[in-house]
């Protein structure tokens, strides 16, 4: 775990990181975020041990990183530096292996690995590897810039805007090749950028800085969901929770505590209820809360008798979601299924909610509307 506390960064007396403490925990991409000058290229280089901190501590697994050998510190830290940072006088070769050829790994080893490196980003290793940076594009300096990071296979790897002069689609797919990597091999990343689209795709938590502070260190999923005030909210963008809805959760926007009843009241009680509040179906449950069933107008309509109780009547549940699901999931549960009503359930499996229609439409039509009108218009 790399640990910030309570750190301070000043140049001649100007405070540029002030007070800053957080958590970055082993095997996670921590993105940081935030306008020109926040102060995240000073963060990853405090880290590095490239310039001190001026107040505070910088822990790493709980050892003070001024008590470490800075070399060796280095040496297990990848750093992808902001533009590139690569040796003008090496080739390619020379600057994805000065680190594996200074710790005087096998030839061979290093050999395959280059290649293997290479291939990765799709630089073919006979064209490229004899080149010097000068003779490479922009993109081809940031993906050797990567690799040279990932060469000595580093504990942590700190990333200052990886990907800022590739088009689209190579950074998409280096996003995907960074995901990959960081979920077989679990490395700890502190990744830097200025794209949220970028930061939500790929952390595990995000970090949106503003002038030296910390505004709000948390997952994607929170960051879109509750962002933590205003400049938050518009950093993040209105409505951009709906270009990932993996993480617009049944939770967010079922009804809670639906109607219901047990299975001993009688026809007559039910359609009593049903009517007080304007509903046509019925969740039937148990005491511990558990769906039996749910009793419909049809279903009223068959037993004639007004003293039948609720579980004599209600039909089976086809279809239930969880609490955890996301819309995509039970928009196609309804597509499949067609019908109206989906009970909620929770991890115990005990009803906590309801899906209707009427609260899928009102929840999809969200993401047509600004923040203004849909905070002011009618959810419920
Ligand atoms: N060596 C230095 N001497 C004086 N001021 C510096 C130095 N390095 C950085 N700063 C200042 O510290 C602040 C934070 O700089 P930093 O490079 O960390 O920003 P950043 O968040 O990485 O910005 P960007 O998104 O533009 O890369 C800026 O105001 C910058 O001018
Ligand atoms: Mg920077």
């Amino acid at each position: 775990m790399i640990q910030l506390q309570n750190v301070t960064k000043e140049f001649k007396g100007n405070v540029v990181l002030s007070d800053i403490s957080m958590d970055i925990n082993d095997g996670e991409l921590t993105v940081l975020i935030g306008p020109s000058g926040c102060g995240k290229t000073t963060t990853l280089k405090m880290i590095n041990r490239l310039i001190p901190v001026s107040k505070g501590r910088i822990l790493i697994d709980g050892k003070d990183i001024e008590e470490m050998d800075k070399v060796q510190l280095r040496r297990n830290m990848g750093y992808v530096i902001q533009q590139g940072g690569l040796f003008p006088h090496m080739t390619v070769r020379e600057n994805i292996e000065i680190i594996e050829r200074l710790e005087k790994k096998d030839p061979q080893q290093i050999m395959e690995n280059t290649v293997r490196l290479m291939e990765m980003v799709d630089l073919d290793p006979q064209e490229y590897l004899d080149r010097y940076p000068t003779e490479l594009s922009g993109g081809q300096r940031q993906r050797i810039g990567v690799i040279r990071a990932l060469a000595n296979d580093p504990e942590i790897i700190l990333l200052d805007e990886p990907f800022s002069a590739l088009d689209p689609v190579t950074r998409s797919s280096l996003q995907d090749e960074l995901l990959e990597l960081q979920e077989k091999v679990g490395k700890t990343m502190v990744f830097v950028t200025h794209d949220m689209d970028e930061a939500i795709k790929i952390a595990d938590r995000i970090c949106i800085m503003k002038d030296g502070h910390i505004l709000q260190f948390d997952t994607p999923e929170m960051i879109l969901k509750k962002p933590q005030d205003s400049f938050v909210a518009n950093f993040v963008g209105t409505n951009r929770i709906w270009d990932s809805p993996e993480y617009i959760r049944v939770e967010d926007f079922m009804i809670h505590h639906p109607i219901t009843c047990k299975g001993d009241m009688i026809r007559n009680r039910c359609i009593k209820r049903m009517r007080d509040h304007h509903i046509d179906t019925l969740l039937v449950v148990d005491e511990e809360e558990h769906l039996l069933g749910i009793v419909g107008r049809k279903d009223l309509f068959k037993a004639n008798n007004p003293l039948v109780p609720a579980e004599k009547m209600m039909h089976p549940v086809s279809y239930v979601s969880h609490v955890g699901d996301n819309i995509v999931n039970v928009l196609k549960m309804v597509e499949e299924s067609e019908v109206n009503n989906i009970p909620v359930l929770d991890g115990e499996e005990k009803l906590v909610g309801l899906l209707t229609n009427s609260n899928l439409v009102s929840t999809l039509s969200k993401q047509f509307l600004t923040n203004d009108t849909a905070e002011g218009g009618s959810s419920k």
